[in-house]
Parts: C-alpha cells; sequence; structure tokens
C-alpha cells in the first residue's frame, strides 16, 4: 500500500506552498496537489528535501494518499474557486472526513460551507491563518472554527506548525462553524486601525514637531522597546529609515500615497455595522485608506485654505514626541477594545462562545499585530469577571488615565494645525462618548419623535412616549 499522509494541502501558491513545507518541517508526512500538476512538481523537486512530501497529479490520488479520516487543506483563491474546489472533493471524500479552508473566506461563506458540508457527513473547518507568506512557512497564528471533532483531529498539527509564544502555540479552537474566519476578519481590522494610528504618529512627528523619518525612526525604535513593542512598530522604524536607491531620499517620500485594501477591513465594519457594534476607529482606518485613494477628489480640494503654522520650538518637539506616543498607546487601546467587543457581539450573535483571553493568547505570535500589548489584553480577559469593555480594565483604564491629557493636547494640536489625524480622533471622540454621563441622542429622539413619531422613553418613567408637536403633520 502506498505511504499515507496525515495532512494533505491542495493548492499550491505561495501560502499553500509553504504550510505544505512547515507540516513537513514538523515530520508530517503531507500529500501535495495542484490543479496545475506542474506546481506540485516543482515544490517537491525544490523543497523536497525539507520533509516527507506524496505529489498527486490527480484529486483521486489525492485523497487517496490521505490517511482516513482524512484532513484535507484547501488554500486556493477565497470565493467560487474555493466552492469549486470543495465541491470536487466533497465528492471524493467519505462521512468522518475533513476540509479546512486556510484562505481568507468571509466568515458568511465559511457558515454556509460548513452547514452544507455536515449534510453529508463532513467536517468543514474555515481557518484564519495570520502571517502572511513568511508566517505560513515559520509559524503563522492560527484560528480554526469547525467542530470540537474536527479540533481533536486537525489541533494537534496546526499548534506543532504555529508559532510558539513563551511555549505555548499561537493555535487555538475558536468555535463552531466560521467562528475562525469571523476573528480573522477582526484581527484583520485592528490590524488596519494599527497601521493607521501609527501612520498618523508619524504624520504629526513630521508635520508638527518637525523630524525627518530617520529620526522618527530612531524614535520608533525606542518605543519599541517599551509598552508599544510590536512587529508593526519595529517594521514601520524599519521602513521609515530605509533609503531609496534611485533617489537617495527618504524611501516614505517617494511611495505613492495611496494605500490599498483587499477588503477584510471592510468586511470587519460591514459586520460592525450589521451586528450594531462601535468601530469607529477601524472604520476610519478604512476610510483613511478609502480617501487616499480619491486623486481626483483630493486634488479638486488641494487648495482649500489651511490654519497658519506656528513654529514650535525643539523643546516642544520632544514634548510632543511624549505626548504622541501616549495618544497613540491610548488610541489602541479604544481600536482593540472595539474589536473585542466586536468579537464578543459576533459570538454571542452566532452562538459560538469565544474565549476572549485566547484570542489575545494566539495573536502574541505570528501575526501581523503581535505585540507585548496582548498579554495585557490577555489577562484582562482571563478568570474572575471579564470587564464590560477594555477601557475599564484596571491596567487599561490607569493607562488611559494617565494619558489623557497628552492624547487631549496631540488631537487639539493636529485640528489647530490642519494635520489629519482621523484614528486619533475617532479613538477619543469614542472614549469621551462612553464616559458621558449624557449623550445628545435625547435630542436626536426628540427629533425623531417630531417628524416619524417614533416615540421615545423617559429618564423618570417606563412606557413608551409621543408628544403632539404643534402643526398639522
Ligand atoms: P496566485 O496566488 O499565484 O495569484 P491564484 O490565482 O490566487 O494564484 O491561485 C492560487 C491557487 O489557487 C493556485 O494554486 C491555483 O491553482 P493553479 O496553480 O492551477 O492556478 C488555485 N486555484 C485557483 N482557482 C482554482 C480553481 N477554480 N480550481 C482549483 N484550483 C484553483
Amino acid at each position: 500500500m502506498a505511504r499515507q499522509a496525515q495532512i494533505g494541502v491542495t493548492g499550491l501558491a505561495v501560502m499553500g506552498s509553504n504550510l505544505a513545507r512547515n507540516f513537513a518541517r514538523h515530520g508530517h508526512t503531507v500529500a501535495v496537489h495542484n490543479r496545475t500538476a506542474a506546481k506540485t512538481r516543482a515544490l517537491v523537486e525544490e523543497f523536497g528535501h525539507e520533509g516527507d512530501f506524496v505529489p498527486a497529479e490527480s484529486a483521486r490520488e489525492f485523497v487517496a494518499a490521505l490517511e482516513r479520516p482524512r484532513r484535507l487543506v484547501i488554500m486556493v483563491k477565497a470565493g467560487a474557486a474555493t466552492d469549486a474546489v470543495i465541491d470536487e472533493f466533497a465528492e471524493l471524500l467519505e462521512p468522518g472526513d475533513m476540509i479546512m479552508d486556510g484562505g481568507n473566506a468571509h466568515f458568511e461563506d465559511t457558515r454556509r460551507r460548513e452547514a452544507a458540508l455536515k449534510e453529508r457527513g463532513l467536517h468543514f473547518v474555515g481557518c484564519g491563518i495570520s502571517g502572511g507568506e513568511e508566517g505560513a512557512l515559520n509559524g503563522p497564528s492560527i484560528m480554526p472554527g469547525g467542530s470540537a471533532e474536527s479540533y481533536r483531529a486537525l489541533g494537534p498539527l496546526l499548534e506543532s506548525i504555529s508559532a510558539k509564544v513563551d511555549g505555548e502555540p499561537c493555535c487555538a479552537h475558536i468555535g463552531p462553524d466560521g467562528a475562525g474566519h469571523f476573528v480573522k476578519m477582526v484581527h484583520n481590522g485592528i490590524e488596519y486601525a494599527d497601521m493607521q494610528l501609527i501612520a498618523e504618529a508619524y504624520d504629526l512627528l513630521r508635520k508638527v514637531a518637525g523630524y525627518e523619518p530617520a529620526q522618527i525612526a530612531d524614535i520608533f525604535r525606542k518605543w519599541n522597546t517599551g509598552r508599544l513593542d510590536s512587529y508593526l512598530i519595529e517594521i514601520t522604524a524599519e521602513v521609515l529609515a530605509h533609503t531609496d536607491a534611485d533617489t537617495g531620499g527618504p524611501f516614505v517620500d517617494i511611495v505613492a500615497d495611496r494605500a490599498e485594501q483587499k477588503g477584510t477591513g471592510r468586511w470587519t465594519v460591514q459586520t460592525a455595522l450589521d451586528l450594531g457594534v462601535p468601530v469607529s476607529g477601524i472604520a476610519e482606518a478604512v476610510f483613511a485608506r478609502s480617501v487616499s485613494g480619491h486623486a481626483e477628489l483630493r486634488a479638486a480640494a488641494a487648495d482649500l485654505p489651511g490654519p497658519e503654522r506656528p513654529e514650535l520650538h525643539p523643546d516642544d518637539a520632544a514634548r510632543f514626541t511624549e505626548h504622541v506616543e501616549q495618544a497613540l498607546y491610548a488610541s489602541k487601546i479604544v481600536a482593540y477594545a472595539q474589536g473585542w467587543h466586536l468579537i464578543q457581539t459576533g459570538g454571542e450573535q452566532y452562538g459560538w462562545d469565544i474565549d476572549r483571553a485566547s484570542v489575545a493568547a494566539i495573536w502574541r505570535g505570528g501575526c501581523i499585530i503581535r505585540a507585548r500589548f496582548l498579554d495585557e489584553i490577555r489577562a484582562a480577559y482571563r478568570g474572575g469577571q471579564a470587564p464590560v469593555t477594555l477601557l475599564t480594565d484596571p491596567t487599561f483604564g490607569e493607562a488611559l488615565r494617565a494619558a489623557q491629557n497628552a492624547w487631549r493636547h496631540v488631537v487639539a494640536r493636529a485640528t489647530e494645525l490642519g494635520v489629519p489625524a482621523p484614528g486619533f480622533s475617532a479613538a477619543l471622540a469614542y472614549y469621551d462618548t462612553l464616559r458621558a454621563g449624557r449623550l445628545p441622542a435625547a435630542l436626536v429622539q426628540g427629533q425623531r419623535d417630531y417628524f416619524g413619531a417614533h416615540t421615545y422613553q423617559r429618564t423618570d418613567k417606563d412606557g413608551s412616549y409621543h408628544t403632539l408637536w404643534g402643526g398639522d403633520r
């Protein structure tokens, strides 16, 4: 009998190849398959020495190479290609077998696929994988959804190839059906917000404090030794320190200022709107990318007047830098608080029972937002009573208390000087909205009752009320 593989990977573009190599490097026998067989042959030729690969030319051969119950990982283009490949393999599999989709699927697609395959006795595991190509090869953060039974079979393999932090794998069963892809989506939304906040910090340090990119790189390197220690701060310093080979100038100055997106940030905001969760920090980050791409709009508005810019004293620049660090940290707490609120609400809405401490734990390594900060979030949700919001966790609450004056100052300066800081501003507005005793939402209710008889509730007694407003409406 031919060699049996513990796991199979179909779809051998870079992510799929790297994941297959990662399994092989960890001692698993891996069946590999690709629609175009040349890629399968190329993988085994180039990397066959790294471990035990079983190349399969056809889908049937691929399925036959897997030990039972079969564990089959799909790494093809998200969308129609994923459905086509699932349909093809579902025909060849038997009850109890597992199909894992490691692509960036929308969690609603994952829910649909899981339900359809369950009817055929197959386990479908929508699995978020973060860390890009490098992570897939050397240890990603892995967020599998699907049944607990499928995790018992797949979990040990996934844990073996995931990133490790303090000896713990950055992989945990998130919850049933689409929970894994949902959490991966929120990860990406938070990533958008984090990147935007860091970009705003850079912009303020440059335009308000007057530092050059190389100096800002040094500031970020210093920040990276403190509470902002994270992969994103680290790579930002590298990008800012980089000199363009053609011009000899800062690299950041020759890059077109149009940020692109593949859509997971947008999905996060769309989902948050559907679930009624205010994720304003993430939304501003998505909109900031969007507005950056509107060349015509920006050109048309380029001559609109801005404020006069008073020169800053160099001493102010150093102090301002400290304030920006505070503002960045505080805004980051808000963005993550909003992300965790969305995870909580999604978990409740879809009955996933997501362990929010565990999400923080598996994002400490392998993924783009990996950071020391996530240890604190894990601690906030571990044991005892979970905070209603991260903002009121004792550790984060204290950080916000200490940062708030500096945070206000930075947002005020940005506003005065006409430097856009939508992420910092939205985060501060969220903070102030939550802490405000009363909101003008009362007036909005009054307006709604006036024009639409939508009724309102009172602060002093129960029930719904409508006022007979004057005029013939
Ligand atoms: P890339 O990542 O290189 O841009 P892609 O078009 O996104 O490529 O496809 C990624 C993987 O999905 C490839 O393994 C591709 O198979 P081929 O090498 O044969 O192109 C696979 N893929 C895309 N559409 C597919 C489909 N309908 N059926 C099977 N595999 C498909």
